[in-house]
C-alpha cells in the first residue's frame, strides 16, 4: 500500500515539477485532489479499513495530500514569477541605447520657390493672396472672356465637380477676378496655388503649382510688364536670363505672350523653357469685374512653380516633386 503511494507521490511531484503553465498545472492537481482524484480516492478507502491501518495508512495518506499541495503551491508562484519575469523582459526599454537624433524638416522646394517669389514681388508692392481652388465656371472660365462652348475652354482638361458648374480651378487667373471684385485699382497681387488639369505625364501633373500677377493702376502697359518680369526673373535666378517673349492668344488678355527662358543644365544641354503666360488684362475682364477699362489697364501673368523649381535646382522630372521622397526633398534644406 504505501509502496504505490510513494508511488503516486512521486509520479504526482515530477509532474508538477514540469508542469509548463497554469493549465497544466491545474490539471496535476484536479487529477490527484480533485472530488474524483486518485488521493481523494484513497481517503474514501479509509472507511472501511480495521482502526490501527486506517490510522497510520490514514496519516500517510494525509500527509502526501499536504506535500502535493504544497508542491502546487509552490509551482505555481514560481510559473506566475517567470510569467511576469518574461513580460518585463519583453516590454524592456534600454536607455542606453544611443538617441534616434532629432531630424530637422524643412520646406518643400515648390513652397520655396512661391515663398521666394512672394518676397522678390513684394519688395515692388504685391501683396500675397489666394482663392480657393474648388471654382465656379465663372471665375475660372466666363469672366475671364472665355465664352460658353468657347473651343479655348478645351485648351484646359478641366475635373468638373458634382452637378453644377462647380470646377476644380484649371488656373490661378480666377484669382484675377475674385480680387478685382473686391478692391479697387491701384491693385497689385500675386496669388499663388494649386491647380487642376486631366493631365498627366513626365513634365505634367494633374495637380501643379502656378503664381497669378496682377496689376491694375491708371496707365499700365506692356513697357511695365515687360519691364518687371525681366528684372524678376534676373533677380529669381541672380544672374542675367535670356527671355524671349512670343505672341500668344489667352482669351483674357490682349495682346498676350508666351515668355521662356533659356537654359543651360549641368550636362551643358542648352534650350529654351516656357514658363508663363503674360499680357494686357482684356476690357472684357475689367469690365466684367467692375473696373472701367477707359481708366485703367493692367497686366496678367501666370508661372508655373514646378517649371521654375526645376530650373532654379536643376531638376528635370517633374514628378520627383511629388513623390516624398525624403532623399529628394532633404538636398533642399
Ligand atoms: N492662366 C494662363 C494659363 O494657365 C496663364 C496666364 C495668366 C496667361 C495670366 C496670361 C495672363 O496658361
Amino acid at each position: 500500500m504505501s509502496e504505490d503511494l510513494n508511488a503516486l507521490h512521486e509520479d504526482a511531484a515530477a509532474r508538477i515539477a514540469s508542469a509548463s503553465d497554469a493549465t497544466a498545472l491545474d490539471a496535476v492537481r484536479v487529477e490527484m485532489l480533485g472530488k474524483k482524484g486518485r488521493i481523494t480516492a484513497l481517503l474514501k478507502t479509509l472507511g472501511g479499513m480495521d482502526p490501527d491501518t486506517r490510522r497510520s495508512f490514514g496519516a500517510q495518506v494525509n500527509e502526501t495530500k499536504q506535500a502535493l499541495i504544497e508542491q502546487i503551491n509552490s509551482r505555481r508562484e514560481t510559473l506566475e514569477r517567470e510569467a511576469i519575469d518574461a513580460r518585463l523582459q519583453g516590454e524592456a526599454i534600454d536607455v542606453t541605447l544611443p538617441g534616434r537624433g532629432l531630424e530637422y524638416g524643412g520646406a518643400h522646394p515648390i513652397r520655396r520657390v512661391i515663398d521666394r517669389i512672394s518676397a522678390l514681388f513684394g519688395t515692388i508692392g504685391f501683396e500675397t493672396v489666394e482663392g480657393p481652388e474648388v471654382e465656379d465656371d465663372y471665375h475660372n472660365f466666363e469672366a475671364l472672356n472665355f465664352p460658353p462652348n468657347h473651343p479655348a475652354r478645351a485648351m484646359h482638361d478641366t475635373f468638373y465637380v458634382g452637378e453644377g458648374s462647380r470646377v476644380l480651378r484649371t488656373h490661378t487667373s480666377s484669382v484675377q477676378i475674385r480680387m478685382m471684385e473686391q478692391r479697387e485699382p491701384p491693385l497689385r497681387i500675386i496669388a499663388p496655388g494649386r491647380v487642376y488639369r486631366c493631365d498627366s505625364d513626365r513634365t505634367h501633373s494633374p495637380m501643379f503649382h502656378q503664381l497669378e500677377g496682377l496689376y491694375v493702376a491708371r496707365g499700365v502697359s506692356f513697357a511695365d510688364l515687360r519691364a518687371d518680369l525681366k528684372a524678376f526673373l534676373s533677380a529669381f535666378f541672380e544672374r542675367e536670363v535670356k527671355t524671349r517673349f512670343r505672341p500668344s492668344y489667352f482669351p483674357f488678355t490682349e495682346p498676350s505672350c508666351e515668355v521662356d527662358i533659356h537654359y543651360e543644365d549641368l550636362n551643358g544641354r542648352a534650350g529654351w523653357m516656357e514658363i508663363l503666360g503674360c499680357g494686357m488684362v482684356h476690357p472684357n475682364v475689367l469690365r466684367a469685374a467692375g473696373i472701367d477699362p477707359e481708366i485703367y489697364t493692367g497686366y496678367a501673368f501666370g508661372m508655373g512653380m514646378e517649371r521654375m523649381a526645376m530650373l532654379r535646382y536643376g531638376v528635370d522630372d517633374l514628378r520627383l516633386f511629388f513623390e516624398n521622397d525624403l532623399r529628394f526633398l532633404s538636398q533642399f534644406q
